[in-house]
């Protein structure tokens, strides 16, 4: 099913038309992406970069999760390339009357809106979107359950390749709620097409992943070892919302101690190690308040780097729109 969704993003020339997963996305067009939205960075206190690329196309966020960086990245990021926005609101939508997720995306498509940027709790569903809509709709996957986040792949790819492009001979820690994490999915899949050198998934036991679901990862539940020689640390948050029982992880003081990215436990890393973070953060918990706002942080170019990637992921979509 995952190969055929891979599949399922290219039109029938092998351009990009969804983006669902970073899965079959290969290195050239993951450079491609990444140089585009470089292009789209402008220095600090400047003008953000505009286009009208998408002049009279809609761009609609249906996010069915709370989410802040990614809905308004994804807003500013049409606005920004000439698109009109559609921000639907799922809590007062009819949705909440018992409408379907289909039933919502053909109104919607009825209304001329062209690209559907989803976030959805279940696993599968901007897939089944994108098997659903016309030809000529886009389906960008914002966030799938714990499966994929591949903008925010690309991001923290963009991020990495910042500090140091030689992917080769570079390692990666991530570090906290593996088991959960869409967005060390992403990174994984992304970070293993370029060739990463090494890639460690540093967790307690309790929120290790599944065996099979990082190909190529060294699995690790010591901190110590996980971060020893690190280029990159990645922290990321425990996500509540996808666990039933907590039993088995440690307690907020024991879990910071020993799982915590923190001044103390980045002594093991390389000393010019980058600390990255998708967001939300809880500071405190998995990740120390001050290293996040310190001179190794490279959390809010993270963000920056969102609007430019979502500018650029768009634009590539749009550029197929304008053919057809
Ligand atoms: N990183 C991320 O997806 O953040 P939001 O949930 O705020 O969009």
């Amino acid at each position: 099913m995952e190969q055929d969704d891979a599949k399922l993003q290219f039109d029938e020339n092998g351009n990009l038309r969804h983006l669902l997963s970073l899965k079959g996305i290969d290195a050239i067009l993951l450079t491609e992406l990444l140089d585009d939205a470089e292009g789209y960075l402008t220095a600090p206190g400047a003008l953000p970069a505009r286009s009208q690329s998408l002049a009279g196309r809609t761009v609609g966020n249906l996010f069915f999760e709370p989410s802040t960086r990614t809905r308004a990245s994804f807003d500013l990021a049409g606005r920004r390339l000439g698109a009109d926005v559609l921000n639907l609101d799922v809590n007062t939508s009819s949705r909440k009357k018992g409408e379907s997720i289909l039933d919502t995306i053909y109104t919607l498509e009825a209304m001329q809106v062209d690209v559907m940027v989803v976030r959805d709790a279940s696993d599968g569903v901007p897939a089944y979107i994108a098997r659903n809509v016309k030809d000529h709709v886009s389906v960008l996957n914002a966030g799938e359950s714990d499966v994929s986040h591949p903008t925010q792949g690309l991001l923290d790819l963009m991020t990495i390749r910042q500090h140091n492009p030689d992917f080769k001979n570079m390692t990666v820690a991530i570090v906290g709620d593996i088991q959960h994490s869409r967005v060390a999915r992403s990174a994984s899949e992304a970070l293993q097409t370029m060739g990463i050198g090494e890639l460690r998934l540093i967790s307690p036991p309790a929120l290790a992943p599944d065996a099979g679901r990082f190909p190529g990862a060294r699995i690790v539940d010591n901190i110590a070892d996980g971060l020893k020689d690190a280029d990159v640390v990645m922290a990321l948050r425990i996500q509540r919302e996808r666990i039933g029982n907590l039993d088995g992880v440690p307690g907020i003081d024991e879990y910071f101690a020993n799982y915590g990215v923190s001044y103390e436990n980045m002594k093991f890393a390389k000393p010019d190690a980058i600390v990255m973070h998708p967001g939300p953060m809880n500071r405190g918990i998995e990740i120390e308040g001050a290293l996040a706002d310190g001179p190794r942080s490279v959390i809010t170019r993270q963000v920056t780097n969102g609007v430019a990637v979502r500018m650029a992921v768009l634009d590539r979509i749009g550029r197929i729109m304008s053919t057809q």
